[in-house]
């Protein structure tokens, strides 16, 4: 009706689309995950701090999710895995159902959905529940199925996302994970700079947000030059592994463009094949403990003559382009397991001009759902 377009214009304010709308939102949203949660120098997350003994001790912490959620968590999991010192292992819902994958008492599962009411997930915490372990819901949805069902849990609180492409609530996911990690590495001696470090540049987030969403024209040109292409790959590793995985999701879904992410570190055992002067390759190389192996990585794509796209951290595109060939996309940095919450933007941005300039359905792509209420 007249009416529902019309509430549905208001609620997109000045924006085309709710993922557009919802891409620049990200300083406010990631404001609102942070609110209140942090206090004189620690982390405050209300929902878990009962718990965060048990989650101390467990043996093993399970992440569980589907599609962004799981690429949320596999961001997130280097630091988790630094601050508590204990094995983070990822499964895939679907997955980890189909191979009825053990889990024990001693484990913490930790299960991520934006709706909170995805199928494959509420299978799998069901699974979960039966066997013991403690199960820590994180969800942007109050009250949903996730919400009522884990032991305990935080809402990421990044507001209601309408695009089917989760966008806001990705960066707001890894915020909550990183604080989680610095709630349960509280009381660690040995970790405390680091997390003081963490802590301190937290609060600063946003602003960065706000000063890599500037890319927008930048990344638009990029989408014109990219928008008949067959194929996009991007390639990470570390803390940015789940940036080139959420890149080429987004690209795949909304874009309707194959792309695949691949970790940097098995390019040479398959990916390097596909590589001649045709195929774009984004490279992800902002300055963490990775970045030299991302100079090889480049080097080596530059010898093959790939068409190389490298995001760099702010001041280096002289420096990680061979010969001054390739195309920069220059990122304000920040510490780096923040790092995939910058980094991500500019993909995203991507995403939605290549969906805009292919004429595809922003908010709506073909044959998907925003919430996979079955199996
Ligand atoms: C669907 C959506 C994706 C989303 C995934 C998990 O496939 O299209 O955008 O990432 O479900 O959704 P959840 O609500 O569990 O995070």
């Amino acid at each position: 009706s007249v009416l529902e377009m019309e509430v549905e214009q208001i609620k997109k304010g000045n924006y085309d689309h709710f993922m557009q709308k919802e891409i620049h939102e990200q300083p406010h949203s990631l404001t609102t995950t942070m609110r209140g949660r942090l206090r004189d120098g620690s982390v405050v997350l209300g929902g878990l701090k009962d718990n965060l003994k048990t989650i101390r001790h467990s043996r093993r912490i399970i992440f569980v999710g589907c599609g962004t959620s799981y690429n949320a968590a596999l961001a997130a999991r280097p630091f988790l895995e630094e601050l508590s010192g204990i094995p983070v292992t990822m499964e895939l819902a679907s997955d980890l159902l189909d191979r009825q994958g053990p889990i024990y008492r001693e484990d913490t599962a930790v299960f991520v959905s934006q709706s909170g009411e995805t199928a494959d997930t509420l299978l799998a915490l069901e699974y979960a529940l039966k066997s013991g372990a403690l199960c820590v819901g994180i969800t942007n949805t109050v009250g949903s199925t996730l919400a009522r069902k884990t032991h305990c849990g935080v809402h990421i609180n990044a507001g209601c996302e309408i695009g089917v492409a989760s966008t806001k609530a990705y960066t707001s996911q890894i915020v909550v994970i990183t604080m989680m990690a610095l709630a349960i590495g509280a009381d660690s001696l040995s970790t405390q700079s680091r997390r003081e470090s963490i802590i301190n540049t937290l609060p600063g987030l946003p602003e960065k947000v706000s000063e890599v969403l500037k890319l927008d024209g930048e990344m638009k040109d990029l989408a014109e030059s990219l928008m008949e292409m067959q194929s996009l790959l991007v390639f990470g590793r570390g803390y940015n592994y789940a940036t080139a995985l959420e890149g080429a999701l987004k690209v795949k879904e909304v874009a309707l463009m194959h792309s695949e992410g691949m970790l940097a570190g098995e390019m040479k055992h398959g990916p390097l094949a596909l590589v001649d002067e045709t195929l774009p390759i984004i490279v992800i190389a902002t300055r963490d403990a990775c970045f030299s192996q991302q100079q090889s990585v480049i080097q080596q794509l530059y010898a093959r003559n790939g068409r190389l796209i490298v995001m760099c951290s702010k001041g280096d595109a002289a420096s990680v382009c061979p010969g001054g060939s390739c195309r920069t996309i220059e990122v304000p940095r920040v510490a780096d397991c923040l790092q995939p919450v910058i980094n991500i933007i500019p993909l995203q941005l991507l995403a939605y001009h290549l969906t805009v300039l292919r004429g595809f359905d922003v908010d709506q792509p073909r044959n998907l759902a925003k919430s996979v209420t079955t199996q």
